[in-house]
C-alpha cells in the first residue's frame, strides 16, 4: 500500500511487510491495537530514555541519515498521513527494522530502539522536539536554526543538546506545524503563526529573514494552567493581594494587564477570568487561542493572517468591532498591540465593564502611554487630552506583571486609575511589591505591600455587587500581616 517504487530489491522485501502492517481495511487493523489510547498521539514508547541532555555519535546520525532516506524512498507519505498515529507508527517501526537488517547495521537493541523512536518522531511527530514537548516543566522552546536549541524552565533559560540533522530537517518539521492550522512557511512567506495541537502557541520565521536558519519559538501550553491559589504558593503574590484581585475581577472592573513578554499576563487574565460569574456572556477575542475559560457561555474568536495573496487579513481590531454586535457582557483582548484599543476602550465606555485585555508594558504608567499612542497611531485625529480621558473614562485598574531577575514572577502592582489632574492621568497605587533583599542563592526577597488605601475607588462597584467584606478585610491584611511575603519563586 505504501510502496512508491520498484526499483530496487528494498521495495520487494518490505512491501509485502507495509502492506499487511497497515492491513487495507484500516478500522480493523486499528481495533487489534487495543492498549493505544486515542487521544495520545505517540503512545507507543515514550522517550523516558530519550532525554534532550542525549548525546549521539556522528556515526549515530550518518546510519540514521541512511535508514531514513530508505524509508523515505520506500514509503509513501501521503499515504502514510492517512493513518491514524498508532498505526502509522507501527508501519514505520516494521519497516525501518528491515532496512536495518537489509542493510546489515551493527547496532545494540537499545540502540536500534532509540532509532526507531527518532525515527517515528521525525517522520511523523516534530522530530528532535519530541522529548521536549513531553515534558511538562518547559515553558518555552527557542529553536534557532538545527544546531541550537534553548528552553526555559522555571523562568531560566538554558541550552538544551537538541539539534536537528540540518535546517531543512527544521524546515520541514516547522511546515508540518503551520500545515496543520492551514498555513504555510517558505521563503515567501516566512514569518508563521500558528498552533499545536494541545495548544501550544507556535511563531516561525525562516530565511532569509532569520539569517542563521529557520527559528521556531513554542509557548508550551500547561496543561494546569495557573490559578490564582498557584500564585499566592509561588509567592507572585499575597493572600490578601489575591482577595483584592478576585473581587475587581468579580464586580465588572475594567482591567488592563501589563507586563513584559512572558511576564505572566496571559495567565494572569486567565486567572482573572476565573472570577467572573456563570451567568456572564464573554467574548474572547485573541491572536491565538490561549485563554481558558472555565464559564459556560463563552465565545472564542480568534484572528487570521492574510492568505499567500495578501487577502483576507481579519484584524484584532474587526474582531473587537464585531464582538460589540455580538451582545456580549465582558470583552476580553487577548492582548492588546493596536488600534483595536480604540474600539476596547469605547466598549469599555459603553456598558461592557468588566472588559479585560493585556498590553505589553513595564509598568502601569507606561501602559497608559502604550495605550495612548496605539490610538494615535491609529489615525484617530483626536487631542491626546481627550485620549487620556477616555482612557481614564474607561481603564479601572492596571495590573502589573512581572518576571524579575532571578526568573520569578510577580505581580509589582495592582494601580487603580484615578482620574485627570491637568493634561496628567492620575493613578492610585492598592498594592505594590517591594522588593527588599537577596538570599544566598540569588533568590530575591521581598513583599507585597498595601498602599493603605482603605477605600479604592471600586469600592462602590464592591458595594453594588455586596463583595465590600473581603475586600475591607483583604485591604487592612495586605497593610499588615503579610509583610513578610514569602520569597519562594517559581
Ligand atoms: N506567577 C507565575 N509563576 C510561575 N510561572 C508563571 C507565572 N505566571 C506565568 N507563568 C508561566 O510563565 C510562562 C509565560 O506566561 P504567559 O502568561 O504566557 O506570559 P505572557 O502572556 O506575559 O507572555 C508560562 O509558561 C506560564 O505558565
Ligand atoms: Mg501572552
Amino acid at each position: 500500500m505504501f510502496g512508491k517504487r520498484s526499483n530496487d530489491g528494498t521495495q520487494r522485501r518490505i512491501a509485502p511487510a507495509a502492506a499487511a502492517g497497515s492491513g487495507v481495511p484500516m478500522k480493523p487493523a486499528d481495533a487489534q491495537r487495543p492498549a493505544a489510547p486515542a487521544a495520545e498521539p505517540t503512545p507507543a514508547k515514550k522517550p523516558e530514555v530519550v532525554t534532550p541532555e542525549r548525546r549521539h555519535s556522528e556515526e549515530y546520525y550518518d546510519v540514521k541519515t541512511t535508514v531514513f532516506n530508505a524509508l523515505i524512498d520506500t514509503i509513501d507519505l501521503t499515504q502514510l498521513a492517512k493513518l491514524e498515529a498508532p498505526a502509522a507508527r507501527e508501519e514505520i517501526r516494521d519497516i525501518v527494522s528491515e532496512i536495518i537488517q537489509l542493510k546489515n547495521v551493527v547496532m545494540s537493541i537499545a540502540e536500534q530502539e532509540e532509532l526507531l523512536e527518532d525515527i517515528c518522531n521525525d517522520v511523523l511527530g516534530y522530530g528532535p522536539l519530541e522529548p521536549l514537548l513531553a515534558r511538562d516543566d518547559i515553558a518555552d522552546i527557542m529553536v534557532n536554526g538545527a544546531e541550537s536549541t534553548f528552553i526555559e524552565v522555571g523562568g531560566k533559560v538554558q541550552k538544551t543538546s537538541v539539534r536537528f540533522a540540518d535546517n531543512s530537517q527544521l524546515m520541514n518539521i516547522c511546515q508540518r506545524i503551520v500545515s496543520q492550522v492551514g498555513r504555510r512557511v517558505d521563503e515567501s512567506s516566512p514569518i508563521c503563526d500558528a498552533r499545536l495541537p494541545d495548544g501550544s502557541r507556535v511563531n516561525v520565521i525562516a530565511p532569509p529573514l532569520a539569517i542563521d536558519g529557520p527559528c521556531l519559538t513554542i509557548r508550551k501550553f500547561k496543561k494546569d494552567r495557573l490559578r490564582l491559589d498557584n500564585l499566592v504558593k509561588f509567592g507572585s503574590i499575597s493572600p490578601a493581594a489575591k482577595t483584592i484581585l478576585e473581587v475587581i475581577g468579580r464586580v465588572r472592573c475594567n482591567v488592563l494587564i501589563s507586563g513584559g513578554t512572558g511576564s505572566g499576563k496571559t495567565t494572569l487574565l486567565n486567572c482573572l477570568t476565573g472570577c467572573v460569574d456563570h451567568d456572564e456572556r464573554i467574548i474572547t477575542c485573541e491572536d491565538s487561542a490561549e485563554l481558558q475559560l472555565q464559564q459556560p457561555h463563552v465565545v472564542r474568536l480568534e484572528t487570521r493572517p492574510p492568505n499567500l495573496e495578501g487577502e483576507g487579513e481579519i484584524t484584532m481590531r474587526d474582531l473587537v468591532k464585531n464582538c460589540l454586535r455580538m451582545r456580549p457582557e465582558r470583552i476580553i483582548v487577548g492582548e492588546v498591540r493596536g488600534p483595536e484599543a480604540f474600539d476596547l476602550l469605547q466598549a469599555m465606555n459603553t456598558g461592557h465593564d468588566g472588559s479585560m485585555g493585556t498590553l505589553h508594558s513595564n509598568s502601569p504608567r507606561e501602559a497608559i502611554s502604550r495605550l495612548e499612542s496605539m490610538i494615535m497611531m491609529g489615525g484617530y485625529a483626536l487631542p491626546p487630552k481627550t485620549i487620556r480621558e477616555m482612557i481614564t473614562g474607561s481603564i479601572d485598574v492596571i495590573v502589573q506583571a512581572s518576571r524579575l531577575r532571578d526568573g520569578s514572577r510577580k505581580i509589582t502592582h495592582i494601580t487603580e486609575v484615578i482620574g485627570m489632574e491637568g493634561d496628567v492621568v492620575t493613578l492610585q497605587d492598592i498594592i505594590v511589591y517591594e522588593i527588599t533583599g537577596e538570599d544566598a542563592n540569588g533568590k530575591l526577597l521581598g513583599r507585597h505591600r498595601s498602599t493603605g488605601i482603605a477605600r479604592p475607588r471600586f469600592w462602590e462597584r464592591a458595594q453594588y455587587y455586596g463583595d465590600t467584606g473581603r475586600l475591607a478585610e483583604a485591604l487592612s491584611s495586605a497593610e499588615v500581616s503579610d509583610s513578610n511575603g514569602n520569597p519562594m519563586g517559581n
